[in-house]
């Protein structure tokens, strides 16, 4: 017979795009109700490269939540060469900065003020190996030559490799992994090396993004690659190694922004990645181990304790879509797989 529901104690979202200003205020409510604490990236316009920035920024998100929530934002710092050390670390041990993110210059959304060589943040990364500081990468090389769906894999060989070897004792995420080399590159790392995974990269291949037309609301970066890549995903996922853990890397754009010339890349699946997540381990017949991959193995990488309380799961008939996301700015797609969705978040 098949499951019918599912409880599990509250997860955390290991990887978010919260935003600022009015799309914050309307994307805020869809990760709070389902996650406890997120990890807030930092690619704000302009980044969030000082403690002041964040404090700032963290205070933003606060305001916005409704009296009974018990939501944390956990602020990451952007790293960029003028990010000064002392100040992070400050910032680390006044527990405002749970992590900071290297953005290689151009890989993606609002990266441009990121890093342009490693070993101008050699410095930087030295100070967080010594206070045990996470680095949060964004894995993808930007030389121009390579193809898009490479990226990932040339950046192992040609920076994280390197730059693990240079510090070996960095504690370090891979962010969003898309590639069957990422999960080899991470379980066979030795030392703190863990790794997010999305929902879509589990429920998407890049056909995915070509099914009858193009499917701009499927895009993003790193992008979605071949089948046999996504199935390594899952194969990790699902696995019960601590190492891959829960982070949707929602990341909100406006509709007529996908939708256009020259399409943002994001996927916003707040709302939906905890059902789409209970749906692949539902999949992969490994309802059991949801709970270790949503709640438990992210705070362990992270040296917090797991989230009180508990939400419940439920299968559903399968839905084709979701409302759009109202916002006064316009509204915006929320993710859903191709297939359909058949699970959802019972509301507390
Ligand atoms: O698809 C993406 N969108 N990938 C990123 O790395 C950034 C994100 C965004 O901020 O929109
Ligand atoms: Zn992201």
């Amino acid at each position: 017979m098949l499951q019918s529901s599912l409880v599990i104690r509250r997860p955390d979202d290991w990887h978010v795009h919260l935003r600022d200003g009015e799309m914050l205020a309307t994307v805020l409510a869809a990760t709070a109700r389902d996650f406890t604490r997120a990890i807030v990236m930092p690619n704000l316009q302009p980044p969030i490269t000082t403690t002041a920035a964040a404090l700032a920024y963290r205070s933003r998100i606060l305001g916005l939540l409704p009296a009974a929530s018990d939501f944390t934002p956990l602020m990451t710092c952007y790293l960029t060469p003028s990010v000064a050390p002392d100040d992070l670390a400050a910032g680390h041990a006044a527990g405002i900065f749970s992590a900071a993110k290297l953005y290689p210059a151009g890989a993606t959304t609002h990266s441009e003020a990121g890093v342009k060589q490693l070993r101008q943040i050699y410095p930087v990364l030295e100070r967080m190996q010594r206070i045990g500081l996470p680095l949060l990468i964004h894995g993808e090389s930007v030389a121009p030559n390579v193809d898009i769906f490479d990226r990932e894999a040339v950046f192992i060989e040609d920076e994280l490799i390197p730059l693990h070897t240079d510090f070996p004792a960095l504690r370090i995420v891979f962010e969003h992994i898309t590639s069957r080399e990422a999960v080899q590159f991470v379980r066979a790392a030795s030392g703190a090396i863990a790794a997010t995974i999305t929902p879509h990269h589990l429920m998407i291949n890049r056909n995915a993004m070509f099914e009858q037309g193009i499917r701009p609301h499927l895009y993003c970066l790193p992008v979605a690659k071949r089948e046999a890549h996504r199935l390594a995903l899952r194969g990790a996922a699902v696995s019960g190694d601590p190492r891959f853990f829960l982070g949707t890397d929602s990341a909100p754009h406006l509709r007529h922004l996908k939708e256009h010339d020259c399409g943002c890349a994001g996927v916003f699946n707040a709302g939906s990645a905890l059902a789409c997540y209970a749906q692949v381990f539902d999949e992969e017949d490994a309802l059991a181990r949801l709970e270790d991959f949503a709640s438990h193995f992210g705070p362990a990488f992270y040296g917090l304790p797991p989230n009180a309380g508990t939400v419940t799961l439920e299968r559903v008939a399968s839905v084709a879509a979701l409302p759009d996301w109202p916002s006064p700015l316009g509204p915006i797609k929320q993710f859903v797989p191709p297939g359909g969705l058949c699970w959802r978040v019972v509301k507390p």
